[in-house]
């Protein structure tokens, strides 16, 4: 059960590679679209096999009224949205939802400090281009990758950036340390990531070690980044100890509302919080994926954000779902 979200049509109009596992899809909606905030995301409805889901993606770059980019890793320990994506050919239709931002990001700082990690990088190419394009801003793009040669859209970063973009490829031991990063930023600084979860945890220590604002570290993530691997694993109902078998495609809010037992939910990114659900128990281990929780609250496993977080094993659940009361 999903709070309502404005859908419309679009087309598939090209298709490129900007990585060897990285393919931009743009997509040419039947209708121009209203302007959204720059790091906005889209969501795509798609049918993997054979249930009707849907998938998150950010927009690449400018705003444009008439096209909307994203783009696409190929995971081959996904739940089988970028397979789907993969497959798409030119003028395949497409059910796509009006874009949204959850990075609020304050446009009137002196000085920002971008970060992106791998496919994270999508969101912050728009954030780099309108900073860029504005005077006395100092900007500078943190690119963590495996290697250059799998970075996405590394060329048009190089030319708006120059030597604010800093590139950090694991194959050439240039990590990125946060801690250093941090403390060379001015008070006023804001930080803007995109990237795995593990990439935001660090960040996230980091910043409060380093005594900033909470709030002025703005990110988004990925849902499908986890901690363990992204397997089958079983739902006990407290209560009925009725149990559901989350499948490895499927996410547990989906499997629960397939099987009756209704979850709300909105954002549908580990997010919003909306659909955190009590664990009663837990044989196995949970691993959360949202970005709603504290390090402390996931250590406490009292809730799950069942639209990211998966497990493995058994988890018990309480989804306060009661048909009688109803
Ligand atoms: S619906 Fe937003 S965190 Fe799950």
């Amino acid at each position: 059960m999903r709070f309502a979200e404005h859908w419309m049509g679009c087309t598939v109009a090209a298709l490129r590679d900007v990585a060897p596992s990285i393919r931009e899809i743009t997509l040419s909606p039947d209708a121009p679209v209203a302007p959204y905030p720059l790091g906005s995301h889209v969501n795509v409805g798609l049918l993997i096999d054979g249930q009707p889901q849907t998938r998150s993606y950010s927009l690449v770059g400018e705003r444009q009224p008439d096209r909307l980019r994203i783009a696409v890793r190929l995971a081959p320990d996904s739940r089988g949205g970028s397979r789907a994506m993969w497959n798409l050919q030119p003028g395949a239709r497409l059910e796509v939802s009006s874009p949204s931002s959850l990075f609020e990001i304050d446009w009137t700082r002196n000085t920002y400090c971008l970060i992106a990690g791998g496919i994270g990088i999508t969101p912050i190419t728009g954030i780099a281009g309108a900073l860029k394009q504005r005077e006395g801003i100092d900007v500078r793009l943190h690119y963590a990758v495996k290697s250059r040669a799998e970075a996405a859209y590394l060329e048009e970063l190089s030319e708006l950036l120059d030597d604010r973009l800093i590139v950090h490829a694991s194959d050439e031991t240039a990590r990125l340390d946060f801690a250093a990063t941090f403390a060379a930023l001015p008070a006023d600084a804001i930080a803007i990531l995109c990237g795995p979860m593990r990439m935001l945890e660090a960040a996230r220590r980091a910043w409060n070690d380093a005594g900033r604002a909470p709030t002025d570290l703005r990110y988004e993530t990925f849902g499908s980044s986890g901690l363990l691997p992204t397997a089958e694993f079983r739902v006990r109902l407290k209560d009925s100890g009725a149990e559901i078998v989350v499948p490895q495609n499927r996410s547990m809010l989906a499997a629960l509302n397939d099987a009756g037992y209704e979850v709300m939910s909105d954002c549908e990114r580990g997010e919003c919080g909306v659909c955190a659900i009590d664990v009663i128990a837990i044989d196995g281990e949970i691993d959360h994926r949202d970005v709603f929780f504290s390090d402390h609250q996931k250590q406490e496993n009292a809730k799950i954000c069942p639209c990211v977080s998966r497990a493995i094993g058994t988890v018990t659940v309480d989804t306060l779902y009661r048909p009688d009361a109803i």
